[in-house]
């Protein structure tokens, strides 16, 4: 249970031609792929996947954000893949990121901040079955 991630690569990042970059720092780092998938969120669904940060200041804003480009969405698996894929992934505001991390080299604000992982087992289960079903998971 606790080798498995949630990740979306974030619309500024498609956007900004960077799928490629993110998925070859993700194999790099060590994960494994086992769902992939080009996708978009409607509105409606961000709000759904966001629904824990209703109450946040910046919730309509990262609702918008995530529904206005297409994302891709993954699951991936590694020994420690919470904890690692955060680190692999960097503080949630680039300015606070270290050097080697994704949002380091990718994300432009705290807002648009290029990838997103999952904080727990318990989310990387729900954000992982908000996109895949069984048969889309390798
Ligand atoms: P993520 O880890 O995908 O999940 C919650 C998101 O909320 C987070 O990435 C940030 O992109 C976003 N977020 C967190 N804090 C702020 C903030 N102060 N302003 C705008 N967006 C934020």
């Amino acid at each position: 249970k606790t080798n498995r991630t949630f990740t979306m690569i974030k619309p500024d990042a498609v956007a900004a031609g960077n799928i490629g970059g993110i998925l070859d720092m993700i194999t790099k780092g060590g994960f494994k792929i086992v769902a992939l998938k080009y996708t978009a969120l409607s509105a409606e669904k961000a709000g759904l996947f966001y629904e824990v940060h209703k109450e946040r200041p910046f919730y309509q804003g990262l609702v918008d954000f995530m529904s206005s480009g297409p994302i891709v969405a993954a699951i991936l698996e590694k020994d420690n893949a919470i904890a690692d894929f955060r680190a692999l992934i960097g503080a949630t505001n680039p300015a606070d990121a270290a050097e080697g991390t994704i949002r380091k080299k990718y994300a432009k604000s705290i807002g648009e901040n290029a990838v997103h992982g999952s904080d727990s087992d318990e989310n990387a289960d729900i954000e992982g079955n908000f996109f895949f079903s069984a048969f889309e998971r390798f």
